[in-house]
């Protein structure tokens, strides 16, 4: 199978930089994955910078899950082929832990929240504010507040999951994915929505960016 990324990346000598001479946040180099009968990645490379969004587009089966699993840590160091490297330095990934400790943030496309809990508590799930080994839940709401408030959602930190509509429980993932300081953000659920099919390769497409020299 072959991947391409946006033109300008493959193309680019060396390592990849902004106008400013910053190294990307995030790069991928020739990443291929194997499994059992099927090579699912066949020297993939991708590279990111802060500020930007992409689309990975491609048909089912094209390899988007197995690359933001890689990203992710789900198939750790050792599984696959290729680099990773954030700001130039080469990581490792052992499992997923490790890829959220330098601020991967994954949002799968199985529902990970709570539904009995509040939007508060499964933001913070697993990291709620303690003092003595009590949740300290006037902080708690807090923080939810001001993580909400930062994303302009008027959702209020109260109301149980449970309640929210299929958009709004996505907006909560990834209002937690935040909050865990993410500084790379993978939507993994846009590609529960039905679409059509893009042909068979898997593009990375520049949907949007913040460059300061304002480049298209
Ligand atoms: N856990 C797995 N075991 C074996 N084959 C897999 C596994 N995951 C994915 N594949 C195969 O790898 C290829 C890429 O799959 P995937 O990354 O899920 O594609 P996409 O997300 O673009 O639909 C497919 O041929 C798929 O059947
Ligand atoms: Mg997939």
């Amino acid at each position: 199978m072959d991947i391409s990324v946006s033109p300008g990346d493959i193309s680019r000598a060396g390592r990849p930089t902004d106008a400013g001479g910053t190294p990307a946040l995030l790069e991928m180099r020739e990443i291929s994955k194997r499994f059992p009968g099927v090579l699912a990645l066949d020297r993939v490379s991708f590279d990111l910078h802060a500020g930007e969004i992409h689309a990975l587009v491609g048909e089912n089966g094209a390899g988007k899950s197995t690359l933001m699993n890689i990203l992710g840590g789900v198939y750790p160091h050792g599984t696959y082929d290729g680099e990773i490297r954030i700001k130039d330095e080469v990581q490792r990934f052992d499992g997923v832990r490790a890829a959220e400790d330098i601020g991967i943030a994954v949002v799968h496309q199985e529902l990970s929240l709570v539904p009995e809990f509040s939007i508060a508590e499964n933001i913070f799930l697993g990291r709620e504010p303690r003092r003595f080994g009590v949740i300290e839940r006037e902080s708690l709401y807090s923080r939810a507040q001001r993580v909400l408030d930062e994303l302009h959602l008027t959702l209020e930190p109260h109301v149980p999951v449970g309640y929210l509509g299929i958009g709004q429980q996505h907006l909560v993932e990834i209002a937690k994915a935040l909050a865990r300081d993410a500084r790379i953000l993978v939507d993994h659920r846009a590609s529960r929505r039905p679409h059509r099919q893009h042909g068979s390769n898997v593009r990375s497409r520049r949907a949007s960016r913040h460059r300061a020299d304002g480049r298209p």
